[in-house]
């Protein structure tokens, strides 16, 4: 998502038993219907991207057993992440194969390419870790991940993440709920917004190093209360039952799976309650095209490009796998009451 600038699933329980089951399921509604249209030819929108990762993704067998990695987590965090019960938020879905969910990744701390992330977050360290909670809080502090944690049960959720330049995957996450966590701070009566910080660090982060960069450093994002204390709102620890790849934005991460992927921030380490709007990163960069709601909306295109289709990976050149949007990423019923009474069109 380059600026021009610069340059309720009403779903059956899954029985996850193996990664190789995992990676092999499919999913589909007890109900029935609706499905996935794919092959409808589009033309491709005007995001930069790279087939390459997905190419091999696709050559790769879902049913293959892919050693997932553990990264740098501490011994607690995966013992933590391994011990999560499943969830009723399911979806239809087939899964994305994780070699796709870890190998092709936004996140421009560490390069604009699709398989920067994976190449340079490897050894971003994420033990020890801490978020600092301010503003319109009873309990305002420094809380390390462990704290953060330790109360919490944690569950897996399988959602679609929908970017704004038109892919999307579908991931098993696992983490809990953010109000969850939020209510434990305390919010008084003025937290209208609550915003995030991904960790600035520019030794590690070459991306932030960047003079030619068109993003302000560090990558702000942030959610309307009662956006934040929807239940499907999930702060993610982990995927495919291990804890997160940094390059998915370990060790903490927010999934806001009704909105495009630029609202799930990554790596984050501050959390501030707010009475007024934050200034997030790329309606900072880039307002004309990218908003704060951000829902994900097939009906309002970005300027450049249509919103009405999405590639879902893995794909290729040869066989792109095009489907519909739907409204909301298909979490209306969920979330459409959130906006009643707004023109989408103006907030988008
Ligand atoms: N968070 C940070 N800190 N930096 C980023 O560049 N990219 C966003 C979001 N969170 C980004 C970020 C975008 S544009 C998307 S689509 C998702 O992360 C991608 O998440 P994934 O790499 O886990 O698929």
């Amino acid at each position: 998502m380059l600026i021009r600038t610069k340059n309720r699933s009403d779903v059956r329980s899954s029985e996850i038993t193996s990664e190789t089951v995992y990676q092999d399921r499919r999913r589909f509604l007890k109900k029935g219907g609706q499905f996935a249209l794919a092959g409808l030819g589009l033309t491709l929108v005007g995001c930069s991207d790279d087939l390459t990762q997905t190419i091999a993704a696709k050559n790769t067998p879902a049913s293959t057993d892919v050693n997932i990695p553990q990264f740098n987590a501490p011994q607690w965090l995966q013992q933590k992440v391994a011990a999560h019960t499943k969830s009723q938020f399911l979806t239809e879905d087939a899964l994305t194969p994780y070699p796709t969910v870890a190998g092709y990744n936004n996140f421009y701390e560490f390069g604009y390419g699709k398989q920067d992330p994976a190449e340079h977050a490897k050894d971003l360290i994420t033990d020890p870790w801490s978020v600092i909670v301010e503003g319109a809080v009873e309990k305002p502090g420094t809380y390390t991940l462990e704290d953060i944690l330790k109360p919490h049960d944690l569950e897996e959720r399988i959602y679609r993440l929908r970017c704004v330049e038109a892919w999307s995957m579908v991931v098993p996450w696992v983490g809990y709920s953010l109000a969850n966590m939020l209510k434990r701070f305390q919010p008084t009566s003025k937290a209208k917004y609550v915003e995030f910080h991904t960790l600035y660090d520019p030794e590690q982060m070459p991306g932030q190093r960047s003079r030619l960069s068109s993003i302000e450093y560090p990558y702000v994002e942030g959610l309307r209360i009662d956006e934040a204390i929807n239940p499907l709102t999930f702060m993610a620890v982990g995927l495919y039952g291990k804890t997160l790849p940094p390059q998915n934005g370990a060790p903490l991460r927010l999934v806001v799976p009704w909105k495009y992927g630029f609202k799930s921030i990554k790596s984050i380490v501050r959390i501030r309650f707010t009475e007024t709007i934050p200034r997030t990163t790329w309606v900072k960069s880039g307002p004309s095209e990218y908003g704060f709601f951000a829902n994900v909306n097939p009906n309002v295109d970005h300027p450049r490009w249509s919103q009405a289709m999405e590639r879902r990976l893995p794909d290729t050149l040869w066989e792109p796998n095009r489907i519909e949007t739907r409204m909301f990423n298909g979490y209306e019923e969920e979330v459409a009451h959130l906006y009643s009474g707004m023109d989408l069109s103006k907030y988008y």
